[in-house]
């Protein structure tokens, strides 16, 4: 796969998902083959690109999952037993319900096409004759956009029966989901599809090896397979060059809470926090930044002062004790009280717990109430404790990492804001802000 280097003295804003996104009709086939769109997989289908060879290029551009796990993508796609006989899946998670995340319906409203050449390829690659796109139920008009990109690339004949005269199925569905946040867990996804109750798997068998109806499937994240083919046209060298040694490319990060321009901003993996909460305005009003939710609503939370001395990318926000995750970076001001923000998150998870774990279930449930129970001034002493001993007995002990979405949370914002749980709890009110 060539490598374009003049490709490295571009914008450093938008270089790989969002690349369409400041053209005229950004969705649009047109657009999307003006930057060489479709390029990738015509040259797959008709070289008949050896399999390993791509994701060979893959492991080379450091991609990592852009779901949440950030799992090397060329090392997942090396999984799939593609000689084995019988079916095989390609399955793209645009669920999307981590709170804090907004970056994948942008992706399929102003991009849908890179989208459906990732999902192609991701086929031919597993030797998969369908993929199915899950999207959240309540996005309307990203489905609309990958339908029409799915119908386009169908009539010109990229995709379908025969595609590219190749001799090869590529079949693409969106499907969409009835709103339950547990359906983005992959294995609870992979049981929605099948019309039945969307609650997590055991894990082993991975759906590598036993997923969709049984059969081997590759899942991954919307902006992780609209990354690929732009990685497979510049090259894995010039996507890993943008990022750090470890955390190739770019990474879309959606900025959301206490700033002056929220929005999602693609930028080069290893960028400075400092420069992301420019482009998003700085902290409104002017106020002091307090703390930041790094990773999505799951990641535990970092007090302002160590996030303003951390780069975003995996390695350096994992040191600091929490998680790059989905890349929803939330911003809290000075103003914020610490209990009333963990008790808005507890109230989500409480709600979203699907039930099957009974340290899930019940635990969600104990945390939130508990934390309720403090903001209407009926703390007692030794509260913080045990919302942090309940966290630790939740750790570990279920199917999914749903459990540890609530934990985390709970034990980070006690570990960082303690005082101000004990002050509510002692006065019956919030901490006092000095501005
Ligand atoms: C409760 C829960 C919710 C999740 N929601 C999403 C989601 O909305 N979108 C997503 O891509 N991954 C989500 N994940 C992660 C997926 O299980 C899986 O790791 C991901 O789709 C793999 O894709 P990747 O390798 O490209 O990151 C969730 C995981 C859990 C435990």
């Amino acid at each position: 796969m060539s490598e374009n280097p003049d490709l490295k003295l571009d914008l450093k804003l938008n270089l790989v998902c969002y690349r369409t996104r400041n053209l005229p009709n950004p969705h649009s086939l047109e657009t999307y083959k003006s930057l060489g769109g479709y390029s990738v997989l015509r040259k797959i289908l008709t070289e008949k690109t050896p399999p390993n060879e791509i994701i060979e290029e893959l492991k080379l551009s450091n991609l990592r999952g852009r779901g949440g796990a950030g799992f090397p993508t060329g090392l997942k796609w090396s999984f799939i037993p593609r000689n084995s006989p019988g079916d095989k899946y390609v399955v793209c998670n645009s669920d999307e319900g981590e709170p804090g995340t907004c970056k994948d319906r942008d992706i399929m409203r102003f991009n849908p096409h890179q989208l459906v050449e990732g999902l192609a390829i991701a086929c031919y690659v597993m030797g998969a004759k369908r993929a199915y796109n899950y999207i959240r139920g309540e996005f309307w008009e990203p489905f609309v956009r990958v339908e029409q990109a799915i119908a386009e690339a169908t009539q010109e004949g990229l995709i379908g029966l025969n595609a590219l005269g190749s001799g090869i199925d590529i079949l693409i569905n969106n499907h969409l989901g009835a709103g339950a946040y547990i359906c983005g867990e992959e294995t609870a996804l992979l049981n929605s599809l099948e019309g039945k109750k969307g609650q997590p798997r055991f894990k082993p068998p991975f759906p590598a090896n036993h997923g969709l109806y049984g059969a081997p499937t590759n899942v991954n994240n919307t902006e992780t397979y609209s990354s690929v083919a732009v990685i497979l046209q510049h090259g894995g060298k010039w996507f890993a060059d943008l990022g750090t040694p470890k955390s190739g490319g770019t990474k879309i990060f959606c900025v959301t809470g206490d700033v002056e321009r929220p929005g999602n901003f693609e930028l080069p993996l290893g960028t400075p926090f400092t420069k992301l909460l420019e482009l998003a305005g700085g902290v409104r009003g002017g106020r002091k930044i307090k703390a930041v939710v790094p990773g999505g609503s799951s990641a535990k939370i970092l007090t302002g002062e160590e996030m303003l001395k951390l780069t975003m990318d995996y390695e350096a926000i994992g040191a600091a004790g929490s998680m790059l995750g989905s890349g929803a970076c939330i911003i809290l001001d000075e103003t914020r009280c610490m209990v009333e923000t963990l008790g808005r998150f507890l109230d989500f998870y409480e709600e979203e717990s699907c039930g099957q774990c009974t340290p899930c279930r019940e635990g969600s449930g104990w945390v939130a109430r508990l934390v309720r129970k403090i903001l209407k001034g009926q703390g007692e002493p030794g509260d913080a404790d045990k919302l942090v001993d309940i966290a630790n007995k939740v750790e570990g002990h279920t199917i999914c990492v749903f459990g540890e979405s609530f934990a985390w949370p709970t034990q980070s914002y006690i570990k960082k804001f303690r005082p101000e749980f004990e002050y509510y709890i002692q006065h019956k009110t919030r901490m006092p802000v000095s501005l």
